[in-house]
């Protein structure tokens, strides 16, 4: 298997998304494809509250842990700890465009900034032995051509780096939310195609507006993997789709047992239940589970209504089947 393979289908790095109870849920749904974390700050992992930061489950296996920084030592020392706590990958952010980011000097402003991102990168891949990669944009406001975009592979990759994710949308840095800056810049994959040409011996994972199995054949014929990221978050069981054509081969439909799904997670709820975890935090992520299935919406409703508050009880997830039932059985349609 070659080393680009464990990349050929990945699942973004989201904040406020991709928690460990998001990834253990996506796990249930896509045994195999690659997981990131959300973005965690390097001062935050070496000043804060480790095990909530850092903890997962075995099963979320493989998984990434992407970092934010901008200054070498701190990065090696967050990047040291990740690697220890059991992290098969770590991912440094250069692709984020928030205000509250570019003040800390760090994700897509640090694109204009090639020999930093060098630096940091080398003296990550010294300190651990785990694949240091980068996710990055193919450019930041007027430095938005293609020999920008190669200039900056080529630097970073000279350091070490051998794995780029590249979200194919340049960053507009002043003027756009982090949201627009993911909708506005029009999607230019053509750029990510050519620099898996121009840099065969690299791994080139494409990120963006990928929602369909269609795109996913046509961006695999041209870079290396792909990473999916807002689909996985609204229709997670697209997901099964997706291993079904293009990991295990089966080409199948990749039907997923969604009962049994609940069925995992009302144990894993409980047993997180008894480290203090209000069942919203694991059940905020389940509510895509049944997307455009009958009775979809009476199911989401149920569990977004009744997960509610610190009390409720992760015995609710197995009532909600019980509703699914009833609205299908009423020939309620989503
Ligand atoms: C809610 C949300 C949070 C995000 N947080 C991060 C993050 O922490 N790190 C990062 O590199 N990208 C982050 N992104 C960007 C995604 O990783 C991805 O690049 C972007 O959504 C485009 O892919 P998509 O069209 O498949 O969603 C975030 C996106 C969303 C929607």
């Amino acid at each position: 298997m070659s080393a680009a393979a464990g990349w050929r289908v990945c699942v973004a790095p989201m904040m406020d998304v991709t928690d460990r109870h998001c990834r253990y849920f996506l796990r249930q749904i896509a045994p195999r494809v690659r997981l990131y974390s959300e973005m965690i700050t390097a001062d935050a992992i070496i000043h804060g509250d480790r095990a909530r930061l850092l903890d997962f489950d075995a099963a979320e296996h493989p998984l990434a842990l992407q970092l934010g920084g901008h200054d070498p030592r701190s990065l090696v020392s967050a990047a040291r700890v990740a690697a220890a706590w059991g992290y098969d990958e770590i991912n440094l952010n250069v692709g984020c465009p928030s205000d509250r980011v570019r003040e800390g000097r760090f994700g897509a402003c640090l694109m204009l900034d090639a020999g930093r991102v060098a630096h940091c990168v080398e003296a990550m891949a010294e300190a651990v032995s785990v694949p240091v990669s980068i996710k990055t944009r193919i450019g930041v406001d007027d430095h938005d051509s293609y020999e920008f975009l190669a200039g900056f592979v080529e630097r970073v990759a000279g350091a070490g780096c051998n794995t780029f994710i590249v979200h194919a949308r340049k960053a507009i840095l002043k003027g756009l939310s982090a949201r627009e800056n993911r909708e506005i810049p029009p999607l230019q994959p053509g750029r990510v195609h050519r620099l898996k040409r121009e840099f065969p011996q690299l791994t080139i994972v494409t990120n963006g507006g990928i929602r369909d199995l269609e795109t996913i054949r046509h961006e695999l014929a041209a870079v290396d993997g792909v990473m999916i990221g807002r689909k996985a978050a609204e229709d997670p069981c697209f997901l099964a789709a997706v291993e079904a054509g293009f990991l295990t081969g089966t080409d199948a439909e990749g039907g997923v047992d969604r009962e049994q799904v609940v069925e995992r997670m009302a144990d894993y709820a409980a047993r997180q239940a008894r480290h203090g975890v209000p069942l919203h935090r694991v059940a905020r992520h389940m509510l895509g589970l049944y997307h455009g299935q009958r009775g979809a919406r009476a199911w989401r409703r149920f569990l977004a209504e009744g997960a509610r508050g610190t009390q409720a009880s992760p015995r609710l997830l197995t009532a909600s089947l019980g509703v699914l039932h009833a609205a299908g059985r009423d020939g309620i349609i989503d």
